[in-house]
């Protein structure tokens, strides 16, 4: 059992004026997979260093299976943790390097042998425990170092951005191999990372963080679907969602927002919820755009002028200039575009799919009904 509940932790490093943690709370529960998910600097690793113990807690409670831990040191917090540059012994080969951690503390032979023997098993290292690390591959470094956390047998796994040294091919391999660790092991596992495909596809709950706080948690598609305000709608997807300025008025009973020369119909908020001349950010994924006229009724149009066409095989990437007040937008689409640079282009998306923010605070305004 490891549940491990932040209860509004800050950190304060000397001499600055903002907090690099500002009141974070949140509890992983007990064999759940957690992503930290937000920008450079944003406070992730300052956030794990404190779970971990190598960083001291400013303000705040950090619970380790309902015992308050804030002053117990890392090494009594039975917490593993694999960052992304990892340090192997060098001159040592893969079996001591996973062994030397457990010698240390003193764990008896032949237990030692049964984890390194698991570990290895577990990871593919068998047929290279007797080599040394400059006859590795990254890849096969950084399951070593897996491998260190995991004959440890904790409580809890921190990973901080473990797999960004590795080329593209690998990170998503490794990706993989540490979701079904985690499978196997049922371990609590908490994950740092900047790259929103790895919280997608890792997470079972993704905590998404910005500027030392927390701006969203929940599972992948929830925080995807319903973001909680306007940067959590920029960080998560790629190309981020589309976001421009509009204010809100009603024609004829209906409302919409006016943005540059266009009206985007609304459809998911009761017209009550919707003040006419509210400032807005109106949001519109680049995947719920398509080429006007090759869809179904029901949808509404922008029309402007192509600026790019990025074809990237499966689908093609168009850079639309909707006038100003809006600028450009991407549209994701399937389809092969063949048009002159500075044609006109006609985007269709249902209007069910338009997300607002508001303008000021830029938190989303409720829909009723699912994006
Ligand atoms: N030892 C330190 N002393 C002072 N400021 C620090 C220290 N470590 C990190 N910071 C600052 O704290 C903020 C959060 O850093 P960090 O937790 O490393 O972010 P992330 O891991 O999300 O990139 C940043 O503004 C960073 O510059
Ligand atoms: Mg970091």
């Amino acid at each position: 059992m490891a549940v491990v509940r932040l209860d509004n932790l800050s950190k304060r490093y000397t001499g600055t004026a903002d907090a690099a943690v500002d009141r974070v709370s949140f509890t992983v529960a007990d064999g759940e997979f957690m992503v930290l998910l937000g920008p450079s600097g944003c406070g992730k690793s300052t956030t794990l260093r404190m779970i971990a113990g190598l960083e001291a807690i400013s303000e705040g409670a950090l619970w380790i299976d309902g015992r308050q831990v804030n002053t117990v040191p890392a090494k009594d917090r039975d917490i593993a943790m694999v960052f992304q540059s990892y340090a192997l012994y060098p001159h040592m080969t893969v079996r001591d390097n996973l062994a030397f951690g457990l010698r240390r503390r003193d764990v008896a032979k032949a237990e030692i042998e049964r984890r390194v023997a698991l570990a290895a098993s577990i990871l593919g290292l068998e047929p290279l425990l007797e080599r040394k690390p400059f006859a590795l591959s990254g890849g096969q470094r950084q399951r070593v170092a897996l491998g260190r956390a995991i004959v440890r047998e904790p409580k809890v796994f921190l990973f901080d951005e473990p797999l960004s040294n590795l080329d593209a091919a690998l990170r998503v391999a490794t990706r993989n191999e540490l979701v079904k660790l985690h499978r196997r092991l049922g371990v609590t596992m908490i994950y740092v990372t900047h790259d929103q495909v790895e919280a997608m596809t890792m997470g079972q709950r993704i905590c998404v963080m910005n500027r030392g706080r927390v701006a969203q948690i929940g599972a992948p598609l929830e925080v995807y679907r319903n973001p909680a305000d306007a940067f959590v709608a920029r960080f998560l997807g790629s190309p981020p969602m589309n976001l421009f300025p509009a204010t809100l008025r009603t024609d004829g009973g209906r409302a919409l927002a006016a943005a540059g020369t266009h009206a985007i119909p609304l459809e998911r908020w009761r017209t009550e919820a919707l003040s006419p001349g509210r400032e807005v950010l109106c949001g519109i994924r680049p995947e719920a755009f398509e080429i006007a006229g090759r869809t179904t009724a029901g949808t509404a149009t922008v029309t402007g002028s192509l600026s790019a066409i990025e074809p990237l095989g499966a689908e093609t990437l168009l850079l639309v200039d909707l006038g100003p007040g809006v600028g450009e937008v991407t549209a994701r689409v399937r389809d092969d575009v063949d048009a002159p640079i500075g044609s006109t282009m006609a985007l269709s998306f249902q209007p069910a799919s338009v997300y607002l923010f508001d303008r000021t605070s830029e938190l989303a305004i409720p829909a009723e009904g699912r994006a």
